[in-house]
């Protein structure tokens, strides 16, 4: 057996040398050549390969076969017996691959347009991701069980007579359902924000259920949270499942007691301390959500626009100023900062998640290979989703509706 890593090497696979998704091709071909999905991605892949003779001065053209079957050595390798097909759209860096894969799922079609992310995915599973959704010929996409999406949240503009889901065109959900019609996927399996509940007045969230509907689907959703499966954080999000024939029922979910975040710590590293005057409040209580608000880093006192007697409470209301404790549980990571991370209060001390514990708190195995640009660590993981939340629920699809 060929081992992928000499693939790589052999053809210096990288993301940045993909062109025109042949690198995607070319890696779905090999993860998927021994079932009939090869069929789909084989003649683009095979051109590919032709085209990288020339680009390696090769003397003779290089042939699919000759790397086949592969073996491969990268952390999350496609499982070799499954269950059940399904797609990861908006796949970032394979949140809903790892447990997927764990239930005996075999991904047959990736797609995500960030080059970073890809190559975190390409990393840790050996497969490229086919690049921005909306410029992909949707034929590509072969028929498979389930459909996940994890997709960003954008305003529909609703045309007043709801005529299926040309309502939504010009939108990324708009993709995804063109994907779900033309392949009728058994499950749809989508995830997003809690805003998106209220997201223009509870209006994106009905359209969103009604174009399932029309598409043949019943349709169930709820809010669930991170901490309530395992995982040290606060983080809530929606899931909305589909299945032709029967409701999915989240009662029959299995919770875990909330753990705390000084559980999952690492006890040595390169710690980013807090160095300027802080405070601790003496008679903190436990939140409901399971947090525990500590202290305060002490920025200026706000005296404009705030009554009287809550000054000091001003100085909170900015996220960064605040610090939790780790006898409770960290607060939702954000996606869109860099390195903007919240402080924690650790054994007397205050100082920010180290990256790798930013990874354990979404629930990611510490054998994920993790990229060498941090800031776009942190970017990843807080776009990403808690694995243990996404296994437990993939357990259930797989008994309920699979
Ligand atoms: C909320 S994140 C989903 C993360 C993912 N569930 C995970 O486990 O890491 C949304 C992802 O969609 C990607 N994305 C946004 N627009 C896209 C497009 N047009 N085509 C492909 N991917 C896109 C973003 O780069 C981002 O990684």
């Amino acid at each position: 057996m060929v081992k992928y890593s000499t693939v790589k090497k052999k053809l210096k696979i990288e993301v940045d040398r993909a062109t025109d998704n042949g690198l995607a091709h070319l890696t779905h071909y090999f993860q998927n050549n021994q079932n009939g999905v090869s069929q789909h991605y084989k003649e683009p892949a095979s051109s590919y390969l032709t085209s990288l003779a020339d680009e390696l001065s090769l003397v003779e053209e290089p042939q699919m076969q000759l790397f086949l079957p592969m073996k491969f050595d990268v952390p999350f390798p496609p499982p070799t017996e499954y269950d059940f097909t399904f797609i990861d759209l908006f796949a970032g860096i394979g949140g809903f691959r790892i447990p997927m894969q764990e239930n005996k799922g075999k991904c047959v079609f990736t797609s995500e347009y960030n080059f970073h992310a890809q190559r975190s995915y390409e990393l840790n599973f050996g497969e490229v991701p086919f690049g921005d959704i909306t410029k992909l010929n949707l034929d590509i996409v072969p028929p498979h069980d389930v459909l996940t999406a994890g997709f960003p949240c954008q305003p529909f503009s609703i045309s007043g007579k709801m005529k299926g889901f040309e309502d939504t065109r010009g939108t990324l959900i708009y993709n995804v359902f063109q994907i779900i019609e033309m392949r009728q996927p058994k499950v749809v399996f989508l995830e997003n924000v809690k805003h998106l509940i209220h997201h223009d007045g509870g209006k994106t969230l009905s359209i969103i259920i009604k174009d399932l509907e029309n598409l043949g689907y019943i349709v169930s959703w709820k809010l669930l949270n991170a901490s309530n499966f395992g995982v040290a954080q606060n983080r809530e999000r929606i899931i909305i499942i589909g299945h032709k024939e029967k409701k999915f029922d989240f009662s029959k979910l299995k919770t875990k007691p909330k753990p705390v975040l000084k559980d999952i710590l690492e006890t040595e590293g390169n710690f980013e301390y807090l160095n300027e005057p802080y405070t601790i409040i003496e008679d903190h209580k436990v939140q409901e959500s399971g947090l525990i608000f500590i202290g305060y880093r002490n920025k200026k006192i706000r005296v404009a626009g705030v009554r009287p007697g809550t000054e000091n409470l001003s100085r909170v209301h900015k996220q960064p100023n605040r610090i939790y404790s780790t006898e409770g549980l960290h607060p939702a990571l954000p996606s869109q900062e860099s390195s903007g991370r919240f402080w924690i209060y650790h054994e007397g001390k205050v100082r920010k998640l180290t990256i790798n514990e930013c990874y354990r708190i979404m629930g990611f195995p510490d054998k994920f290979k993790k990229i060498s640009n941090t800031a776009e660590l942190y970017r990843q993981i807080g776009n990403s989703v808690c694995v243990p939340m996404i296994r437990e629920i993939t357990k259930q699809i797989k008994q309920q509706l699979l």
